[in-house]
């Protein structure tokens, strides 16, 4: 990605945003002079409002001092407590939006026809993988897939149009909303996008059913981690300081912990023992062989490991041969191999478990 630029909503200048990673405070992308003034005018009207009295009556308004609401924030877009300057960010979106309505061809809104605003329900299953890199770049509870959002903003908006997002958890929302703009991913939704970015269910059709082009997302949500999360996902980055970072902290990790993660291969007391790498690490249940009072790990005896390491239904007790299996089946002759236990007594307690 590089450099990445972003436009001011208030300005409408183009001005490069790199938000601070941890050990880089002075990389390349510092501000510069009159850019500098207007974030620090920003964040000096936040540290007013946050002044108010008022303004932290509003329900649900984090709690925690100035100084750590605004270390979090990054005014105007995002701010760890509730967005004053999100009427101002509208004003210019909206201004945006009808500029970019009147590019497009789209129809001007009329208050007279309800602003000729009309769509029929959006009526399909929507069922999407959770294995996408970007869902899968921080996980949240109930998080959504966001090509599953995209097509619910496809059918349902216009490029510009402000997409409202009240509970937008890791703000996969405006993750959707930027990325309906963008060719590739709308047709890996099985779309068809012509020349002029219509947008149609399949090449062919007659009624394109959207038009290629982002859309805003304004998010909320009542935890900062949250908003921390959907702001960081929903703000450019320079991807190749990010990369050094990254590298550097792992680095860092792998000096203090690495040790963790070694082992004498072949075993500890081999006179020829070297150092190893642990790549991973299988936790696997103990069986006992009801037949012969045996003991054998499941990893060991019920996984096909020629045969992408399915898990077999039955298996021979390694010591016996009588075929086990974790349920007993008169089909197959198997007999319940039993889990292995051990008692000891726990001093805490001061009980046997
Ligand atoms: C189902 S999660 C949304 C997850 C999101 N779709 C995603 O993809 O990450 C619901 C969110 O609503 C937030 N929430 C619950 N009550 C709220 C309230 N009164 N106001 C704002 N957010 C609230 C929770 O913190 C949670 O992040």
């Amino acid at each position: 990605m590089g450099k990445v630029r972003f436009t001011n909503p208030l300005t409408g200048d183009s001005m490069p945003h790199q938000p601070r990673l941890i050990s880089e405070p002075d990389s390349e992308y510092k501000l510069n002079p009159e850019e500098q003034a207007q974030k620090d005018e920003y964040r000096q009207r936040l540290r007013q409002y946050l002044q108010d009295p008022e303004f932290r009556q509003i329900p649900g308004f984090p709690i925690g001092d100035d100084e750590a609401i605004l270390a979090l924030s990054d005014p105007p877009y995002y701010t760890a407590c509730p967005n004053p300057f999100l009427p101002e960010i509208i004003a210019k979106w909206q201004g945006e939006r009808a500029e970019l309505r009147s590019e497009l061809g789209l129809p001007e809104d009329n208050a007279e026809n309800g602003n000729g605003y009309h769509r029929e329900p959006f009526a399909a299953d929507v069922s999407e993988g959770k294995n996408n890199p970007i869902y899968n770049a921080h996980s949240y509870h109930t998080k959504v897939p966001h090509p599953a959002i995209m097509r619910y903003i496809l059918h349902y908006t216009d490029p510009g149009d402000i997409v409202f997002d009240g509970f937008c958890g890791t703000g996969m929302t405006g993750v959707a909303a930027q990325l309906c703009g963008d060719r590739t991913e709308v047709e890996k939704l099985g779309y068809y996008v012509d020349q002029e970015g219509w947008v149609y269910q399949k090449p062919g059709n007659e009624e394109p059913i959207s038009r290629l082009g982002a859309r805003k997302a304004a998010h909320n949500d009542l935890s900062p981690a949250a908003t921390f999360i959907a702001y960081n996902y929903n703000t450019p980055v320079d991807v190749e300081a990010f990369e050094r970072e990254a590298k550097r902290i792992l680095e860092e990790v792998e000096e203090e912990c690495g040790w963790m993660y070694e082992t004498w291969h072949p075993h500890c007391d081999d006179p020829n023992r070297m150092k190893a790498r642990i790549r991973y690490t299988v936790w696997s249940d103990v069986f006992v062989c009801p037949q012969c009072s045996q003991e054998m790990v499941f990893w060991d005896v019920a996984i096909d490991h020629e045969n992408n390491h399915n898990i077999r239904k039955y298996w021979p007790c390694p010591h016996c041969e009588t075929l086990l299996s974790k349920s007993p089946s008169k089909k197959s002759g198997a007999v319940k191999a039993e889990r292995a236990f051990e008692t000891r007594y726990d001093r805490a307690l001061s009980t046997t478990v």
